[in-house]
């Protein structure tokens, strides 16, 4: 497609497909072109079944620059670091048990819990709800444009009560202050304005799905590549240095983020196609991320790839307010697999299955 038909319309989606890392590049950058305001170009959803729509995710400046400084005020690389030692700890008590069983499945015993735990322990939500939270957040995931009727349902019920949950929680922190991210969220301000309700809680649903989902599968994906290359595991079991750079190129090769929706505001082209104002685009990390234009050889996985400008994590304004974070928590995971379990890493020869998601792209079950 990025050959042939590089920005394609599908009367389905009613929206144009975006293949070539050019034109995704653009899509993300120009935001003045192209708008992330989904509701100004597509009927007003109801916040309460989809929050996210709420977020600065879908907002386009000023209001974006505004909120994204709010929030950068609470969610610091300070912050980010500080977290280094819990993580550590986290994922040595997750792989004690695995040693213990003498088996993995990656995503039930490292991949899924560990995301989960860091993010509920920076919103400040309590260990015994945390199941409940992971819960929501597959829920919600898997009620996407694209899922039956009774699975939008399940996942209108899980934002609804993702919404009444963090509103209890921000009533209890505004009462009395912790040391936790929703505590600096309510404190935060700029040009001594603070956040609304409905933002502070759209800002912790985007965080806890936005920081959950992704970062799981960017581990599973990365387990799943190195299972494919067996000689990079040798090579980073002698080479340390090379595992921030291997998970570059797993964010790559295996983009757990599928599609970036934007809309025009005014007539516009991308690779010759014409384009009118607010018509829905669908621009592909996946494929931008295998484009030969820009990636020399890139159906091969190259951990010692240079340049890697990937777009994984998006790029522009929206660029991944998490990603300090999930490379943390992704170069923790692999250097403490790789000290914890020796020898060669296989997934068993049996069949995956990728989770059945729109946007996020990843492997359900892992068995190592
Ligand atoms: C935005 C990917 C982890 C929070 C984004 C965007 C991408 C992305 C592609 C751009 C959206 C756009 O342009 O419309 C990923 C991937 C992750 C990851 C691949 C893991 C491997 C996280 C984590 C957090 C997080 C751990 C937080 C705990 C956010 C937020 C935004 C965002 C708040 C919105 C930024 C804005 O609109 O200015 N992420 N993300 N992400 N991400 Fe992540």
């Amino acid at each position: 497609m990025r050959e042939s038909q590089p920005v394609y319309f599908d009367p389905q989606m009613q929206g144009w497909h975006i293949f070539r890392y050019e034109d995704v590049a653009r899509v993300l950058t120009e935001h003045a072109t192209f708008s992330s305001d989904r509701n100004r170009f597509t009927p007003a959803g109801d916040p309460n079944s989809n929050p996210i729509i709420s977020s600065m995710l879908f907002m386009d400046p000023p209001r974006h620059h505004q909120l994204r400084q709010l929030v950068s005020q609470a969610f610091t690389p300070r912050m980010v670091a500080r977290m280094e030692a819990r993580i550590q700890e986290i994922t040595n008590d997750l792989l004690d048990k695995v040693v213990a069983k003498g088996e993995m499945e990656v995503i039930r015993d490292l991949a899924g819990p560990l995301p989960v735990t860091v993010i509920a322990e920076l919103l400040g939500i309590p260990t015994e709800r945390r199941e409940e939270f992971k819960q929501w957040c597959d829920d919600f995931l898997s009620g996407d444009g694209n899922a039956t009727p009774e699975a939008q349902q399940v996942g209108m019920q899980a934002a609804g009560s993702m919404v009444s949950y963090f509103n209890k929680l921000l009533e209890q922190r505004r009462a009395q202050p912790h040391d936790d991210l929703v505590s600096a969220l309510l404190q935060a301000e700029v040009d001594g304005e603070h956040l609304s309700s409905e933002e502070l809680v759209g800002f912790c649903v985007l965080l806890l799905l936005a920081g959950n989902e992704t970062t799981t599968n960017l581990l599973g994906n990365t387990i799943l590549c190195l299972d494919e290359h067996p000689e990079a595991v040798e090579q980073l079991r002698a080479r340390r240095e090379l595992v921030p750079g291997a998970l570059e190129e797993a964010l790559r090769y295996y983009s757990p983020v599928k599609i970036m929706l934007r809309w025009p505001v005014s007539e516009t082209t991308l690779s010759d196609q014409r384009i009118e104002a607010g018509q829905t685009l669908l621009a592909w990390l996946p494929s931008a991320n295998r484009d030969e234009a820009q990636f020399p050889n890139a159906d091969q996985f190259i951990i010692e790839r240079e340049p890697n400008r990937h777009l994984g994590f998006g790029r522009g304004i929206h660029f991944c307010l998490g990603a300090p974070l999930a490379r943390l928590e992704a170069k923790i995971a692999l250097n403490t697999m790789l000290d914890r379990l020796p020898g060669s890493w296989r997934v068993p020869d049996v069949p995956l299955s990728p989770i059945n998601n729109l946007s996020v792209f990843g492997i359900a079950k892992l068995p190592l």
